[in-house]
């Protein structure tokens, strides 16, 4: 092999993987039920988490030699990671220059925004699942809803556009607001999607049963009597629709969209790559093995080495989750040691 050749992560059902999920973070400043319980959880030792300089090298590996187009930030809480900033800079300075994305729960970017968008960063998307206070403070055990609205409208005013809102919905306890939160998305031109709820949650109290499936989502939707978008869905992971009688800030026909991770799953066209906070690699966000390129790292492999340890995680991408398979084994890690 040509030292520094461009060789993609492909896989063995054809895909290839331009999207990565970089994991700043396993903390988070909200303890949402679906994911976390109460106490926190056993958070990464400092030495075991990456640093900067080591984020920054594998995400240059990943564009350089792995073809990687699109990074996310995420946690945890990546706005928790001190080097937030400096690590977007870097990111922004790689060629081709990647599109660079965030996802949060929207504490601290009020005041993150404008630094994060002059850093490079181009867009992000904030969770939100109710618009009730009391509710929000039940579901994420913090009474910070005002903060993450701020967070929504900092993004906005500082260009983040289209500012996205990720929002689950779970039986009995917010499954009432997908009208109310779709108003609220058209009203400051915020494109909601929902997301069916994953066997994620570190606490393993997921219930195929009692999830709140995709079919469900649409149906309570009805009342905005939603269009199929002629525009196709490539990989995006959500299927969108259009809403008559709106536009988004842009003026583009308003937006929604559903991720059916359960019901209606998009492994094969998954083009995604995952990167925890302490440097393991995951070719899926339901994969039981991880791929160390930390200890690469620290044992000085050169960016061939590392690259193609990042080939080798790739190549062995399960078909599809196999969620609902009776063999199907829910990942050690939760959502915010893998990144959403
Ligand atoms: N299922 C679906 N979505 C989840 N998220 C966190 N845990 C789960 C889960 N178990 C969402 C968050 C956030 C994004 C990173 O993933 O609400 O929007
Ligand atoms: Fe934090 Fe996101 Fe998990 Fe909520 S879902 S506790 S915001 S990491």
């Amino acid at each position: 092999m040509r030292s520094g050749a461009l060789i993609p992560l492909a896989d063995r059902f054809g895909r290839v993987a331009t999207d990565l999920r970089v994991s700043l973070t396993d903390r988070c400043n909200l303890r949402c039920t679906y994911c976390m319980p109460e106490e926190g959880l056993a958070w990464l030792p400092r030495e075991q988490q990456l640093t900067d300089d080591e984020v920054i090298r594998l995400i240059r590996i990943a564009v350089e030699r792995l073809g990687i187009r699109e990074v996310r930030f995420t946690g945890g809480e990546p706005l928790l990671r001190r080097g937030l900033v400096g690590i977007i800079e870097a990111a922004a300075r790689l060629t081709p220059r990647p599109t660079l994305m965030l996802t949060t729960n929207g504490i601290g970017l009020e005041r993150l925004a404008g630094p994060l968008r002059k850093a490079g960063l181009d867009r992000v998307n904030v969770s939100l699942d109710t618009l009730d206070p009391e509710r929000f403070q039940a579901l994420t055990r913090r009474d910070r809803m005002a903060d993450v609205l701020r967070g929504l409208t900092a993004a906005a005013t500082a260009g983040l556009t289209p500012v996205k809102i990720n929002t689950v919905l779970m039986r009995d306890i917010n499954d009432d607001e997908a009208p109310a939160l779709l108003r609220f998305a058209l009203e400051n031109g915020y494109q909601l999607r929902f997301i069916e709820q994953m066997p994620l949650d570190a606490q393993h109290q997921w219930d195929r049963h009692t999830m709140v499936t995709a079919e469900e989502i649409l149906a309570g939707l009805a009342p905005f009597g939603l269009l199929p978008d002629p525009v196709s869905r490539g990989t995006a992971p959500a299927e969108t629709w259009l809403v008559p009688g709106h536009v988004d800030a842009a003026g583009n026909p308003a937006r929604v969209g559903v991720i059916g991770s359960v019901t209606r799953p998009f492994c094969g066209d998954c083009d995604r790559t995952r990167l925890t906070a302490d440097g393991q690699v995951r070719n899926c966000l339901f994969a039981t093995d991880e791929s160390d390129l930390r200890k690469l790292l620290r044992d000085d492999a050169n960016d061939d080495e590392v690259a193609e340890a990042w080939r080798v995680a790739m190549s062995g991408k399960r078909a599809g989750h196999g969620i609902d398979d009776p063999t199907f084994l829910q990942p050690a890690r939760p959502m915010s040691a893998i990144g959403g």
